[in-house]
């Protein structure tokens, strides 16, 4: 099947044993979880993972009755199969669910697809997001605050976020379509510097050295999300 809606992740589809850490030193206290679970609680409910990459988060839904993670890029699917026999994982991607209508309680979609900015939108994704989710469910669309934090720092001074625009415009796309945006703000914990180095070199290119210059002692930073929480009427 061709997914026309497909773009390789920069992140990890270039470089998975990477990302890997990079997920590992997420979040470390726990305070973003807290606000998923605030905004669609997935507890004996069918949960989709979309655009689950290599399926990293997977595991951690597992209260969830039936957990679906759906990936467009082959090479990561074997990944994320691996990962837990509680989920099953399947090829498909945001404008091409493969899932039956009204058949899903919660979607989250982290760092995948959702990506509204002056050249992208991702208006067919939400159409068929709203296809797969029962009345009352929800989408959260979990994605960087570009405004507050040491990573919006970095995150203003990079390429893709020029290009999306000001640091709000995903938060003024979803509130046209009726959807509420919460921040959190938590932090990125690495157990080594080279670590650090290493992702924000991943992340960010040059763009990471004059941040590193600055913080030569440092392993982590403070890390904002934006957590958009669309219901279906
Ligand atoms: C930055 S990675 C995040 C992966 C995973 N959500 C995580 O947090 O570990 C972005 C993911 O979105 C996937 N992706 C790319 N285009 C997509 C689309 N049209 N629909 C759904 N996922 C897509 C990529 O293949 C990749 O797995």
């Amino acid at each position: 099947m061709t997914l026309r809606d497909f773009i390789p992740a920069a992140n990890q589809g270039a470089d998975p044993g990477l990302y890997e850490l990079e997920n590992q030193a997420l979040d470390p206290e726990g305070i973003l979880w807290t606000e998923l679970e605030k905004a669609a609680p997935w507890e004996d409910r069918t949960l989709v993972d979309l655009g689950c990459g290599s399926g990293f988060w997977l595991p951690k839904y597992h209260s969830a009755h039936q957990l679906i993670g759906v990936e467009p890029d082959e090479s990561l699917l074997p990944l994320a199969r691996a990962r837990t026999s509680q989920a099953e994982v399947r090829h498909g991607s945001a404008e091409h669910l493969p899932l039956e209508a009204e058949s899903v309680d919660v979607v989250h979609a982290r760092f995948a697809y959702f990506f509204p900015s002056r050249h992208l939108d991702p208006t067919p994704g939400l159409n068929e997001v709203a296809r797969v989710l029962r009345p009352g469910g929800r989408l959260v669309v979990i994605d960087n605050d570009g405004l507050h934090g040491e990573f919006a720092q970095l995150l203003g001074a990079s390429a893709p976020a020029q290009r999306q625009g000001h640091g709000d415009y995903s938060t003024r796309w979803w509130a046209q379509r009726g959807a509420t945006t919460t921040e959190v703000m938590s932090s990125w914990r690495f157990t080594s510097r080279d670590d650090l180095e290493a992702v924000l070199r991943l992340e960010f290119g040059e763009v990471a050295d004059p941040w590193l210059a600055a913080n030569p002692q440092a392993v982590g930073l403070s890390y904002g999300y934006l957590l958009h929480t669309w219901t279906r009427p």
